[in-house]
């Protein structure tokens, strides 16, 4: 009985550990989006989240977004990237296929645009 409520306890304590995004684990505030670099922030989150179908050979709907250039006439396009990732869960045409990208990385894209979409 004792070992039940030691295991049961350990459970609950591992969950503990479990966070559904990145926002609740590091809260909101963390979300740093006062200076935004292409090179360490924009292009991981292109190459982790979009890369694997808009690049290589043949990229869907013929949309590389492998380089800065093709990364930034997608971004500054108004029904490019900045329209995809801002779409709402359930949506059938979000980027990428079926969720949203956390919500940090979608707020640090559009102030990297607003910030002149440097190559930095
Ligand atoms: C699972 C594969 C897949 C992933 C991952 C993916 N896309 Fe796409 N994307 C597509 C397909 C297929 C289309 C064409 C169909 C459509 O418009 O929904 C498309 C279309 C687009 C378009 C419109 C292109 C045009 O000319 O109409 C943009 C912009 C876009 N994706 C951006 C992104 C961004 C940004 C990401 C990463 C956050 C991403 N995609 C991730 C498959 C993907």
């Amino acid at each position: 009985m004792k070992n039940l409520i030691f295991i049961i306890f350990g459970i609950l304590f591992l969950n503990s550990c479990i966070y559904d995004n990145e926002e609740s684990l590091y809260g909101i505030s963390d979300c740093d989006i006062n200076y935004v670099s292409y090179e360490m922030d924009i292009s991981p989150i292109i190459s982790s989240h979009c890369t694997m179908c808009h690049g290589g050979s043949f990229p869907a709907a013929e949309l590389a977004l492998e380089t800065y250039d093709q990364i930034y006439q997608s971004a500054t396009d108004y029904d490019g990237i900045i329209d995809r990732i801002s779409r709402s869960e359930g949506d059938p045409s979000m980027m990428p296929g079926s969720y949203r990208i956390p919500q940090c990385q979608i707020d640090k894209i559009v102030a990297w645009v607003e910030q002149g979409a440097l190559n930095n």
